[in-house]
């Protein structure tokens, strides 16, 4: 706790210390080294994908992410992919989802019932499970398939609505995250149209939010964003999420995961 008081603390001081400071959390985050809270997220998740749940009693290991059942190494930095037994394109936790359902025999509105924790007071499972996944894959580069045409459906469908205005401002992704070198107060706005600032995002999705104390995945960085464009709420594991999803993993093609990392 004490530990945790302190990030905040130099969280604060670094944003106020200077305007052209553009990353407030660079300081504590040095200071921290490899020690990220996200840790507990991925050891939560670990357990709850190895243990027996759900009405038919079973565990997530055979769960197949893509490259095989019960192969989770690597699985993420090829994901969103198409699926056959589910004819769909699915991102992690939308696959995430359809195992718990077809494995478990736990719905997908039991799994969701908790879709954002909120630190202690409100664990969510499927932030813990998509934390450990995605741990599995740091280190892989980013390499997302296009050749079947419900991939190439689903980032012409992301990449459309990337760029689609509405809403009380008219806003659209495109709006703060098209053109480089732009910023609201201290948080820089990637260019997720751009290569190095569409992989630099993508791949240090999930996070530890030092500010909220909390493990956000993209899922949650995506409604977000939605909240931000005020737009109505991202459907959890929707189509538009998917393509969405689709749409920034494959602009970040080649880019290394690094994920779950700490932000501010
Ligand atoms: C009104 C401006 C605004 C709009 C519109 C907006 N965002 Fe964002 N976005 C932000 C801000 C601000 C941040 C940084 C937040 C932070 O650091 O806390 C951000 C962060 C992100 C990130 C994470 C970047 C990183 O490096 O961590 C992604 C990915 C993202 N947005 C995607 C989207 C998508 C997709 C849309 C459209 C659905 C969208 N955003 C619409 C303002 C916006």
């Amino acid at each position: 706790m004490k530990r945790v008081l302190s990030y905040l603390l130099l969280s604060v001081f670094a944003a106020s210390a200077s305007a052209q400071e553009i990353d407030p959390t660079a300081e504590s985050r040095e200071l921290m080294g490899d020690d990220n809270p996200a840790f507990f997220w991925e050891t939560r998740g670990e357990a709850l994908w190895k243990e027996a749940r759900g009405p038919k009693k079973a565990n997530l290991s055979q769960c197949d992410l893509g490259l095989g059942k019960g192969v989770v190494a690597g699985a993420y930095a090829k994901l969103p992919r198409f699926f056959a037994d589910t004819a769909k394109v699915q991102d992690l936790e939308s696959r995430v989802l359809t195992c718990a359902e077809t494995l478990q025999g736990i719905t997908p509105a039991e799994m969701l019932k908790v879709r954002f924790g909120n630190g202690d007071d409100q664990r969510s499972e499927m932030e813990a499970i998509t934390a450990y996944l995605v741990s599995t894959s740091k280190g892989a580069a980013m390499q997302v398939s296009m050749k079947h045409p419900k991939e190439k459906a689903a980032y012409a469908l992301g990449e459309q609505i990337f760029h689609y205005r509405s809403g009380t401002h008219d806003f659209s992704c495109a709006t703060c995250h098209a053109e480089s070198g732009k910023r609201i107060r201290l948080q820089a706005l990637p260019n997720l149209t751009a290569k190095a600032d569409a992989q630099k995002a993508y791949v240090t999705w999930p996070a530890y939010r030092i500010s909220q104390g909390e493990l956000r995945t993209m899922e949650w960085r995506l409604n977000d964003c939605f909240r931000q464009q005020r737009f109505p709420d991202l459907q959890y594991g929707s189509e538009a999420a998917v393509a969405l999803t689709m749409f920034l993993a494959k602009n970040a093609d080649g880019g290394v995961l690094e994920a779950p990392t700490m932000k501010r």
